[in-house]
């Protein structure tokens, strides 16, 4: 999906720019992401949730979920291409303001929001504030009192419903620390209304990530319906929040729905849902952050040692990278499953089965766990790892004093760094024994 091609020499070209031009302006390991594929997914998405709330005589906001990959030019991008950001940290929003985005487009959300990140936000102007605790409402309560401020809100609820066990049915998953279980949200809606200050607009829920498929929203929206429906007798509620967590392909066997069906489907399941328990549609919004970005970024990494070590039956080969478990921790975290091709040259040797991993002291420093490699990949070739937009700078790490890579945004031929690489001295800058 991401623009890429091949040089008639057989480089990679990612959004116009070759892969080698842009590691000897840069260096590796490279993050890549390819502007025009951000903002097409981000518009793809926007369009597909127009679409489908128009057909159902509502309307879908999108809020790009900051925390799969956040900076102030990213925020641009979505604030240009008509999304909203969603933030979960003082830190995030500080990031969202800096890009000069409007506060009234924000969502902050975050189950341990600090009273000076409460104050900030509210100070700020932030359009929906996402209660998590009702020990928040207090603190949320005490800050709108002294400012004498009105704050919308909404009520992240746990449906019960875990997408990523594929048993959308299943309760175990009310055991974990987001939201309010649906039976204890009426006490806490009761709570909100009846704080001076505080707007109660609707409820929100996020049921899980790299999710396929529409059912797990489907059994969720039902569900949070179902509280929707009895909390109407308190008062209006005019929207509803069904959260982000839309899957993406990250090597050939992921088959993610394509997004405008997707949108359909979720929102025709919301439709059917009101209309069967006799009630108006509310308005709806939505939190992707892998689906717009994950798909848009590469990595490059330069080829170190390769090493073939022999098992009691065959062997297995050992591609070593500069880079690994410090700017993408999926792998070791999740046993996340990537791709990789080499990106400085083809080949006509024979593929061969190869794990690429990283230069970390640690054995599941793993980049790629299992990948069909040209049988004659060799120290100084380039490595192209796709899908690496999502989740991989904001997990990164300096683990072993490795500086975390910059991140270039490449678009018609032209690259641009958003994000500089970090230097020794940006490593060493806290170590108050060198100060000295
Ligand atoms: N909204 C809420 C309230 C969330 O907690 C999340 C993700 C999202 C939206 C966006 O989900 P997305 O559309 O990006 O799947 N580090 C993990 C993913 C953690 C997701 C946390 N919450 C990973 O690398 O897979």
């Amino acid at each position: 999906p991401v623009s890429v091609r091949r040089t008639d020499d057989g480089e990679l070209v990612i959004g116009g720019v070759a892969a080698g031009e842009l590691v000897r302006a840069h260096g590796t390991p490279l993050q890549v992401l390819d502007e025009g594929e951000v903002r097409r997914r981000a518009g793809a998405l926007r369009d597909a949730f127009d679409a489908a709330a128009a057909a159902h005589g509502t309307t879908a906001h999108v809020y790009y979920a900051g925390k799969a990959l956040l900076n102030t030019t990213i925020v641009r991008w979505m604030l240009e291409e008509g999304l909203r950001v969603d933030v979960c940290t003082g830190g995030e929003l500080q990031v969202a303001l800096l890009a000069g985005a409007d506060a009234a487009l924000l969502g902050f959300h975050g189950n341990n929001k600090s009273t000076a990140e409460l104050e900030r936000a509210v100070e700020a102007g932030v359009g929906t504030i996402i209660i998590d605790s009702t020990i928040e409402i207090e603190r949320l309560a005490t800050i709108v009192a002294r400012r004498g401020a009105e704050q919308r809100v909404m009520l992240r609820v746990n449906s019960g419903v875990h997408a990523e066990t594929h048993d959308f049915l299943a309760t175990a998953h009310e055991d974990q620390k987001f939201g309010f279980p649906l039976a204890q949200a009426p006490a806490a809606v009761a709570r909100i209304r009846e704080t001076p200050g505080l707007v109660f607009v609707g409820l929100h829920c996020h049921i899980g990530s790299q999710i396929f498929g529409v059912a797990g929203f489907r059994e969720s929206a039902a569900r949070v319906l179902d509280l929707h429906q009895q909390l109407l007798e308190g008062g209006e509620i005019p929207q509803l929040n069904l959260g982000g967590g839309f899957g993406i392909a990250y090597t050939r066997v992921d088959d993610p729905v394509p997004i405008a069906e997707l949108a359909e489907g979720i929102v025709a399941a919301v439709a059917e849902a009101c209309e069967r328990r006799g009630i108006s549609i509310p308005a709806l919004s939505f939190e992707p952050g892998r689906a717009i970005i994950g798909n848009a970024g590469v990595t490059l990494y330069e080829v170190g040692t390769i090493k073939d070590v022999a098992l009691g039956v065959g062997a297995r080969r050992y591609v070593s990278v500069d880079g690994g478990m410090s700017d993408n921790a999926r792998p070791a975290l999740y046993g996340a499953q990537y791709s990789a091709r080499i990106a400085s040259r083809v080949s006509d040797a024979q593929p061969q089965l190869a794990r690429v991993v990283g230069k970390h002291c640690e054995s599941g420093d793993i980049v790629v766990d299992h990948e069909y490699l040209p049988g004659d990949v060799a120290p100084g070739d380039l490595l192209a790892v796709a899908a690496t937009g999502a989740y991989c700078a904001p997990l990164s790490s300096n683990y072993n004093h490795v500086a975390r890579p910059p991140i270039v945004a490449v678009r018609d031929g032209a690259a641009r760094v958003i994000v500089r690489g970090e230097t020794m001295s940006d490593l060493l800058a806290r170590d108050a024994g060198i100060a000295l």
